[in-house]
């Protein structure tokens, strides 16, 4: 199944047909393994009409449900307690939908897209290749392996709020993800602590695409001083599923101050500013000149052991991406080369949003080099490997 819609997508056809929902008793286990199985995307010949777009298209009953019954039993479904399965749900969702985030984004066997949906929760097996993000299945059982997000994970068992957080905020998702936030009753909790707008239907382009508006890269943005900001960055079609030097995302850095907390109000539509608006004090990285805390959005200096980083080609590693200038040439698709001496090192750089096999989502083995795992540090300290 796995590889079937991005083959499409490649055509630019983005028309997702999933079957209805079984009618199940209220109680009984939905034991197929997904219940969004069955895919019919149809054809239009480009030309037909204006060019195919990336929205979501379909029939709208195989993710609406209109009263949540039919034949007098419930239409929605959910992840089931032990995270084993799916249930059925007798109470209805916002937007009318079949079922919630994780319902949609999770997966009982090991492919990480399913039908058109990129999955972030495998149940089963570990994904052997998981999306950029990485995934929730590892910190389902290590607290350290991921963030701790409601419907997944319980509270972080060691961390009592997100670390370095700056601000005074009972209640919400600096706080933990794992619970429902009542800090601000119109923001939403999990997995929408941040993604805060998640629009489907939005027209973001097709295929790989540079997204620099609403509802911003992969509908990451901010609230409060953050209001009206988001992620910039190009979009892989496949979310890096398949990955190389010249098929990855992109993300926006942005040199600042490295004295001072950040976040969207002082580092502009970057990543680092979207996690430090959890993390914001993790950017007060220099106490009168010297580094007291690993730099994100600082270049990579052309100079001494750095000037050798990413090898004497500076070939771009999906393992360890860079953040790129409001100057780089975002609309020519992603670029295979880092640029030493503008591209910065970022929080992404060394973590995987979402979870990771490793310790503190490192995106590579950092605790157990260097008996196992690898050195991805050795990238841009070229003289420290
Ligand atoms: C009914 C199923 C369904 C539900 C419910 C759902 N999604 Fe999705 N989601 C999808 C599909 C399908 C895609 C892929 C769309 C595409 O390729 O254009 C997607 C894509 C995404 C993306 C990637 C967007 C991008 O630009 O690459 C994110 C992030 C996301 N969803 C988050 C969420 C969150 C958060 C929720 C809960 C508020 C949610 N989804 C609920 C089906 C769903
Ligand atoms: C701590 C913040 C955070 C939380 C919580 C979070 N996400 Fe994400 N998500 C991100 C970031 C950042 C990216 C982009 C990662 C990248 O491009 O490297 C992303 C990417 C995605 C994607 C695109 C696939 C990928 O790997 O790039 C989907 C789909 C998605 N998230 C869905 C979800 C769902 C569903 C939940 C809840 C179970 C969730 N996210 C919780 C931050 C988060
Ligand atoms: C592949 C799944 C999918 C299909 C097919 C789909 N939707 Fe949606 N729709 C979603 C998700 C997920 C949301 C809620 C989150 C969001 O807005 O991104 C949503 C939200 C909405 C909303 C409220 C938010 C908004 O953008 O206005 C409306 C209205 C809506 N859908 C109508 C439709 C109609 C009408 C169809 C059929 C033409 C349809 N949808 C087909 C997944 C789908
Ligand atoms: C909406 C708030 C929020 C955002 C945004 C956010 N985090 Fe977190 N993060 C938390 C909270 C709360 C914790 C502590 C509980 C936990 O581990 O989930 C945490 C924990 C962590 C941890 C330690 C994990 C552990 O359990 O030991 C790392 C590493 C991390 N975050 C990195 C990031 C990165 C990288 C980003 C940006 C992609 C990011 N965070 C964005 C709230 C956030
Ligand atoms: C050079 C690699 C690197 C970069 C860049 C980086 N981190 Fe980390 N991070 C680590 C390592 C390694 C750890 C494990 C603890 C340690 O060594 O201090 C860690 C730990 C963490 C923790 C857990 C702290 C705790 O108390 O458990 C959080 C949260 C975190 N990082 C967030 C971020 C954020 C947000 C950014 C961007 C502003 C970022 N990191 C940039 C490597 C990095
Ligand atoms: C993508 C490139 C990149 C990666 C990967 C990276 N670093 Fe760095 N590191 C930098 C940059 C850039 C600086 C700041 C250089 C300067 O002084 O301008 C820096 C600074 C440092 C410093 C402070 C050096 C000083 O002069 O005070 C240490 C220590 C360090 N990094 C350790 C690590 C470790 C350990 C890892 C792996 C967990 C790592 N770095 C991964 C780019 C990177």
């Amino acid at each position: 199944m796995t590889g079937r819609l991005p083959a499409l997508l490649d055509k630019n056809i983005s028309l997702l047909y999933l079957n209805n929902m079984p009618r199940r008793a209220a109680d009984q286990e939905i034991a197929m393994k997904k219940p969004l199985i069955c895919l019919l995307a149809i054809l239009f010949a480009i030309g037909i009409q204006s060019p195919a777009r990336a929205k979501i298209r379909g029939n709208c009953s195989n993710c609406h449900t209109m009263h949540n019954s039919q034949g007098g039993l419930p239409m929605a479904y959910e992840i089931n307690e032990s995270l084993s399965g799916y249930t059925s749900d007798q109470s209805p969702n916002p937007s009318l939908l079949v079922t919630n985030c994780i319902g949609c984004h999770s997966s009982t066997g090991s492919s990480v897209i399913e039908n058109g949906v990129p999955i972030v929760f495998n149940m089963g097996a570990a994904p052997a290749n998981y999306l950029a993000a990485g995934n929730f299945c590892w910190v389902r059982n290590d607290d350290a392996k991921g963030h701790n997000v409601l419907g997944i994970s319980p509270i972080d068992s060691n961390l009592t709020s997100a670390p370095g957080n700056p601000w005074n905020c009972a209640n919400s998702c600096h706080i933990s993800l794992a619970v429902r936030q009542t800090a601000i009753d119109a923001l939403g909790s999990g997995c929408e602590g941040c993604h805060l707008n998640v629009k489907h239907h939005a027209d973001k382009g097709t295929g790989t695409k540079y997204v620099n508006a609403f509802p911003w890269y992969r509908f990451l943005s901010g609230h409060m001083s953050g209001e009206n900001h988001g992620v910039e960055g190009i979009e892989d079609e496949d979310r890096q599923y398949t990955y190389s030097p010249t098929d990855h995302n992109e993300y926006q850095g942005m040199e600042g101050d490295y004295t001072s907390p950040a976040g969207f109000y002082n580092l502009g539509n970057t990543m680092t500013a979207f996690c430090c608006g959890c993390h914001g004090n993790f950017h007060i990285e220099q106490d009168s000149g010297s580094w007291i805390r690993h730099p994100s959005d600082a270049s990579i200096p052309n100079s001494g052991e750095y000037a050798a980083a990413f090898g004497e080609s500076h070939i771009y590693n999906p393992l360890v991406p860079v953040a790129r200038p409001a100057s780089f040439s975002w609309t020519g698709g992603p670029s295979p080369t880092v640029t030493i001496g503008t591209d910065m090192v970022m929080c992404l750089s060394c973590h995987r949003a979402h979870g990771s096999p490793y310790y503190k989502m490192m995106r590579w083995d950092y605790m157990n080099w260097p008996e196992n795992g690898y050195d991805g540090c050795g990238t841009c300290h070229t003289s420290k490997n």
